[in-house]
Parts: structure tokens; C-alpha cells; sequence
């Protein structure tokens, strides 16, 4: 058994990865000294998991430690914004590709993966098309068409360097969004409806499968936050409602090989227990989809915005610090006990960049990282380097390529 899973991690590492790090080389046993020196890709790579951030171009030009550690420490990188619609077209008709390229460049020297995101999402959209939306200057007719092209130009522009693109980004309300039934759509009156309203339900088929066109290869994501478990599987359950949907999509022969669970949790909150969670990768991978984490960090509330940098001994933040290494855990486990769960990616990996602090002001909330500001170790990172080291065959297994499922012939 155990020589079995060394040639599955070894070939698959030496495709993919490259390196294989000590940990199988190892003369006497795949248990190194220190499995906390070494790399999260090298580790993951064990079980031909990719391990994955996103990255902050500003950060990786400003920052020698934060550059070397993305460079070293992952085998998959998303862009953090770089490759948002925002960012892309600015100015319409003109594509600034060059902060998106050079990422991706920097991956390829690295052998890493790239995760594109995003195609479609109604958030961080160019000023110029959602001032048309809300002006009424953009109809439905050629919103779907000014996507169409936008996926288009995006995909074949990056056509053979994205390992995995979300093509369509959080399109499902939540329970606490008006009418409380999950629907296609956000809040009356938000948006993110309008967004949805314009377009009508055919708009995710429509991007798959223009997205597919683009690209043969790349495999092809529904991403989306709160949908790690199930809930009562009644009309406020949103994992339901987007197992429906991608279930009805891959039923229709549409183009669509994965779910993204983004994995964006919070210690103040219940938090779900391994099987939980693994039991909603399954569900979705017994549709034949392949999953992924793709968004992953563990917030806490903070008293004030600048807790970032209280010191680690603080009784508050340990506890914090535990629970957050709890929600790693449950993650990463349930993605191990799947053999089509591809990738582990974080949000960001030391509270120094977090994206947190900036987004949950009200109240303040922090801490949702592997490292800490300062680039010490988190409980969250050794836990989750101990899930690696201690996981494995029979119930962990290598991870199972997808294949890019393909337009019907016509
Ligand atoms: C976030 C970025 O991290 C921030 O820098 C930006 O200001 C807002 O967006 N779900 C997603 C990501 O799919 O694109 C979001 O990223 C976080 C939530």
C-alpha cells in the first residue's frame, strides 16, 4: 500500500509539481524530522493535492518575504483581484492585461498552477458597465452579449495557461437576502438582482459554454461562499440550491466540471465538523464534478481594526487562534477524503495583506490566516501542515485528474 501511494504521489508530482520535497525520499520512513519545515506544496503534494494562494501583485513587487513565500510555499496561485473584470477592461474596449500576465509568468517559472478568476460575477465590474446597468443605457440583450465577448477575449487571451477558471462567481442569494428563498440573484433591489434580472437563468450554461470554446482544456467552475454543508435541504439551503443548479447544468451537457467552495469562515460562528463538509464535496462529486477549496481563511472579530499586531501571547487572540485552526482543519480534511478535491487554495496567507480587515469593518474582524502580520506561524498552519503529514491511504488517497468535459459535437 504504502509503496502504491509513493509511485501515485511521485508521478504525479514529478507531471505536476516537480518536487516532491524529503518527505517520500526520505530513507527511512515518509515521516520527516520537522514536517513544519518544509513546504505546504511539498507536503500537499503527497497526496497530489495543489496548495494554493491568492496573490497581491503589490505585495509580491513591495515585500522580499511575502514574494519569496508565495514563490516557495504553493503550487497554485489565483490572481487576488489582477484578473477581475475591473481590472481587465478599465477602460472599455481597452484591455490592460500586463499585472494578469506578469502573475502568470511569475507562476510558470514557480511550476505553479493557475486558478483564473473570475469571469463572471456581478462584483468589481468596470465603472463604466455597471454606471450603464444602473442608468438603463445597458440592457439584458447586450449585458449578454458584452459578457460573451468578455469571456471570449479573457479566456482565449490566457488559453492554455489556467489550470482552473471560475467562470461564474457567486450568482446565488443568501438566506438572509430578501425574499429568504435562495434564488439567482441577491437582495431585492441590490445589484447583484439587477445583475441577475438582466441576464435571465440561461446566462450560466451560455458562460460555460463560451468559456469552453475559448479553451479545450482548462476546467471550468460554478464558485461560490456558504455552500461548505448542507443545511435542511429546505428553500433556504443554499448548498441545495446550487447542487440543483450545477446538477441540472451537467444533466443539460453543459460544460461545467467543478464546484469552488470558497471557504471563507468565521470562529464566531457554529462551525461545521469534517464529515459535514465532506459530505457536500461528495454530493458534488458524485455528480462527476471535480471540487475545490478556493477562497479559504478563518476570520475572527477583533476589537479594534489594528489587531492585527497584538501580540500572540494575548489570552483572546490564542483562543481565536485555535478555533480559526479548527475551520482549516475541517476544510482541509474533508478535501483530503476526496480524491477529486484538487485544491486547496487560501485568501491570502499572512494577516499583513489579509483582505479581511478591509472588508468586515462593522464589526471589526481580523486574523484569518496561516501566518500572522509578522509572518510567524499560526495555529491554523501547523494544524494544517499535521493534516497533511499525518493523512494518508486507505482513506486518503491521490487526487483523481478531471477531464475537461467538452460542447457536444455538432
Ligand atoms: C476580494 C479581494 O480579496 C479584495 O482585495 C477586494 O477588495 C474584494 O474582493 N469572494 C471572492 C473574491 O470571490 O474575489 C473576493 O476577493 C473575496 C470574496
Amino acid at each position: 500500500m504504502r509503496l502504491r501511494r509513493l509511485v501515485h504521489a511521485g508521478v504525479l508530482a514529478v507531471v505536476a509539481v516537480g518536487s516532491l520535497g524529503t518527505v517520500a525520499a526520505s530513507a527511512h520512513d515518509a515521516t520527516p524530522a520537522k514536517p513544519q519545515e518544509q513546504t505546504l506544496r511539498s507536503l500537499a503534494a503527497r497526496h497530489g493535492l495543489y496548495f494554493g494562494t491568492a496573490v497581491d501583485p503589490a505585495a509580491y513587487a513591495a515585500d522580499a518575504t511575502y514574494k519569496t513565500m508565495v514563490d516557495t510555499q504553493f503550487s497554485t496561485v489565483t490572481a487576488e483581484n489582477a484578473m477581475k473584470w475591473e481590472s481587465l477592461e478599465p477602460t472599455r474596449g481597452t484591455y490592460n492585461w500586463g499585472p494578469a500576465d506578469a502573475l502568470i509568468d511569475n507562476a510558470v517559472r514557480n511550476r505553479q498552477l493557475v486558478r483564473g478568476h473570475v469571469l463572471v460575477w456581478h462584483s468589481q465590474v468596470p465603472g463604466w458597465l455597471s454606471a450603464g446597468i444602473n442608468d438603463g443605457s445597458i440592457d439584458g440583450p447586450q449585458l449578454r452579449a458584452l459578457l460573451k465577448q468578455h469571456i471570449t477575449a479573457v479566456v482565449t487571451h490566457f488559453k492554455g495557461r489556467i489550470w482552473q477558471w471560475d467562470v461564474v462567481n457567486e450568482a446565488v442569494s443568501d438566506p438572509w437576502e430578501t425574499p429568504s428563498a435562495i434564488h439567482l440573484g441577491g437582495s431585492a433591489g441590490s445589484f447583484k438582482q439587477k445583475w441577475a434580472d438582466l441576464l435571465g437563468p440561461d446566462y450560466l450554461a451560455e458562460a460555460f459554454r463560451a468559456a469552453r470554446a475559448a479553451d479545450p482544456k482548462a476546467l471550468l467552475f460554478y464558485n461560490d461562499y456558504n455552500i461548505e454543508a448542507f443545511g435542511d435541504g429546505g428553500a433556504g439551503d443554499k448548498t441545495q440550491f446550487v447542487y440543483d443548479m450545477v446538477k441540472r447544468l451537467r444533466a443539460g451537457g453543459v460544460p461545467i466540471d467543478g464546484v469552488g467552495s470558497q471557504g471563507h469562515l468565521a470562529t464566531q460562528y457554529g462551525n461545521y465538523d469534517v464529515f459535514q463538509v465532506a459530505d457536500a464535496l461528495r454530493r458534488f462529486t458524485d455528480l462527476g464534478l471535480a471540487v475545490a477549496l478556493t477562497e479559504v481563511d478563518a476570520r475572527s472579530l477583533t476589537q479594534n481594526a489594528d489587531d492585527q499586531t497584538l501580540p500572540a501571547n494575548s489570552a483572546d487572540v490564542a483562543a481565536r487562534d485555535q478555533a480559526a485552526a479548527y475551520n482549516y482543519h475541517v476544510l482541509l480534511q474533508a478535501c483530503l477524503m476526496n480524491r477529486h478535491c484538487l485544491s486547496f487554495t487560501v485568501w491570502g496567507f499572512t494577516d499583513r495583506y489579509s483582505w479581511i480587515p478591509g472588508w468586515f469593518k462593522n464589526p471589526p474582524e481580523g486574523l484569518g490566516c496561516l501566518w500572522d502580520a509578522s509572518y510567524n506561524p499560526k495555529k491554523s498552519l501547523r494544524t494544517v501542515q499535521g493534516d497533511l503529514v499525518a493523512a494518508g491511504p486507505p482513506l486518503v488517497q491521490p487526487r483523481i485528474p478531471q477531464a475537461p468535459r467538452q460542447l457536444p459535437r455538432r
